[in-house]
C-alpha cells in the first residue's frame, strides 16, 4: 500500500535490516524503544528472564558497553552507570538499605555534595548519619558499635584531604557489624586500586572525572556483585537516574586512554607535590605520595607502587580568600575549574566551591582551612605547571 508523504517522512529509511558488518566502536543508540518480531521476546525481557533492551531506564546498548567497560577496569561482575557521580552515590546507600530509623556511619572528609546529601537529604528523612576520621579505625568501630548502620562509606582518597582509607580494614568492621562498605574511588580510580577485591561492597566512580578524563561529560558509576547490580537496575527502573547514550558513549571513548592518561598524571603529580612541599609559602601539602603524609604506608601497601594519584591540596601559609583567589586569578596554565581528573591542569578553592555546602565550623574541624588549594594536575609537561605554579604563588605577594 502507497503511503502518504507525512507517513513516509516518519518512517523511510527507518529498520532496514543491518548489513553484514560489525562496527569497531559502539555506535551511540538514542532509541527509546526496542522491537521484537516476536511479542514473548519482548515479556521475557521484561520479565528479566532474556537478555534485551525495551526502554533506557530499563537499560541500552551504549551505557551497556560503557558499564562493561568499567565493571572489566574494576574486576567487577557488573557495574550500573547513572547520569552523575552523585547520582551514583545515591542510589547506593539507598540499596545499602539507608532510610528512616537506619543509619550510616560516614567519613568526615568527603565531597562537599555528598557530605550535604547524607547530613541535610537522609537526616531530612529520618534516617542517622554519624560522621568520623575513617583513618581511625577505633573511632570507625565505636561509631559502628554506637549506631548498628546498614552502611560504612568513605572516599578510597579523600576529597580534599587526600587522606587514604584502609579498605580492606574497614570492609572487616563493616562486615563484622553486619553493614555494607561504600567506597568513592573517584580519586583513585581502577589504576591505583580496585577495591572490590578488598572486600568493599559497592564501588562508586564520579566518571564525570578520571574515566571520561576530557571535561566534556558528567557521568557516574557503580561496580558491585551481579546481586548487588539487579537490585541496583531495579531501582533504577523506578528513580531514573539513567546515564544517557550521547554520555556514555563519550565516556566509553575517553576511558580508552585513561591507562595512558592516569599513570602520566601520577608521575606529574609526584613531581610537583615535590617541588610544593618546597615552596617556602606553602605550609602544608597533602599528597599520599609524599613519605610524611600520615597514610603513606596504607597509600604503598593498597596502591603496590602504581603511583599515589594526580590530585593534591597544599595550604598557603597565611593565606585567607583574598590570597588565594589573586594566586588563582594569576595563574596562566592551570585553570582555576571546578572539577578534576582531566587532561588539563585544574585548581579550586574547597571553601567556596566543592566544600560550600559543608558549614564553616565543620570544615574548620575536619582541616579545611581558608589558605586550602586543591589541585587536580594535568598530562601536561610537569616542568610547565611548576613554572606556572611558581609564578602565580610568588604573585601573591606583589
Ligand atoms: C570524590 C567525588 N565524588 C563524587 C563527586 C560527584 O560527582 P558528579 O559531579 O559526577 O556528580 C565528586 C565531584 O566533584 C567528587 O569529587
Amino acid at each position: 500500500m502507497k503511503k502518504s508523504l507525512r507517513t513516509r517522512c516518519v518512517h523511510a529509511g527507518e529498520r532496514t535490516p543491518a548489513p553484514d558488518f560489525k562496527p569497531v566502536t559502539t555506535p551511540i543508540y538514542p532509541s527509546v524503544g526496542y522491537l521484537y518480531e516476536d511479542m514473548r521476546d519482548l515479556d521475557a525481557i521484561f520479565g528479566g528472564e532474556r537478555q534485551g533492551y525495551v526502554y533506557p531506564r530499563y537499560g541500552s546498548p551504549t551505557v551497556q558497553a560503557f558499564e562493561t567497560a568499567v565493571a572489566d577496569l574494576e574486576a567487577a561482575d557488573e557495574a550500573v552507570a547513572y547520569s552523575s557521580g552523585m547520582a551514583a552515590i545515591h542510589a547506593a546507600l539507598l540499596s545499602a538499605g539507608l532510610r528512616a530509623g537506619t543509619a550510616v556511619v560516614s567519613a568526615a572528609d568527603v565531597y562537599g555534595a555528598t557530605y550535604a546529601m547524607q547530613e541535610q537529604l537522609f537526616t531530612s528523612l529520618g534516617a542517622r548519619v554519624r560522621f568520623v576520621d575513617v583513618t581511625d579505625l577505633d573511632a570507625v568501630r565505636a561509631a559502628v558499635e554506637a549506631e548498628r548502620p546498614v552502611a560504612i562509606i568513605c572516599e578510597t582518597i579523600s576529597n580534599p584531604l587526600l587522606k587514604v582509607a584502609d579498605v580492606p580494614a574497614l570492609a572487616e568492621i563493616a562486615h563484622a557489624a553486619g553493614a555494607r562498605l561504600i567506597v568513592d574511588s573517584t580519586f583513585a580510580t581502577p589504576y591505583l586500586m580496585q577495591p572490590l577485591t578488598m572486600g568493599v561492597d559497592y564501588v562508586v566512580h564520579s566518571a564525570t572525572k578520571y574515566i571520561a578524563g576530557h571535561g566534556d561529560v558528567m557521568a557516574g558509576v557503580i561496580v558491585c556483585s551481579s546481586e548487588l547490580a539487579h537490585d541496583l537496575r531495579e531501582r533504577q527502573k523506578l528513580l531514573g537516574a539513567n546515564l544517557g547514550p550521547h554520555e556514555a558513549w563519550l565516556a566509553l571513548r575517553g576511558l580508552k586512554t585513561f591507562a595512558l592518561r592516569f599513570p602520566a598524571q601520577c608521575a606529574n603529580a609526584q613531581r610537583v607535590a615535590e617541588w610544593l612541599a618546597r615552596f617556602p609559602s606553602v605550609a602544608a601539602v597533602n599528597y599520599p605520595g609524599l613519605p610524611d603524609h600520615p597514610q603513606h604506608d596504607v597509600a604503598t601497601r593498597l596502591f603496590e607502587g602504581r603511583g599515589y594519584g594526580g590530585m593534591m591540596s597544599f595550604d598557603i601559609a597565611g593565606a585567607g580568600q583574598g590570597e588565594v583567589f589573586r594566586f588563582m586569578e594569576a595563574l596562566e596554565l592551570v585553570l582555576p575549574a571546578t572539577t578534576l581528573g582531566d587532561v588539563q591542569s585544574l585548581t579550586l578553592y574547597p571553601a567556596h566551591s566543592s566544600h560550600r555546602a559543608v558549614p564553616p565550623e565543620v570544615r574548620k574541624a575536619i582541616g579545611i582551612g581558608d589558605g586550602l588549594v586543591r589541585l587536580s594536575v594535568g598530562i601536561e609537561d610537569a616542568q610547565d605547571i611548576i613554572g606556572d605554579l611558581d609564578q602565580a604563588l610568588e604573585s601573591i605577594h606583589e
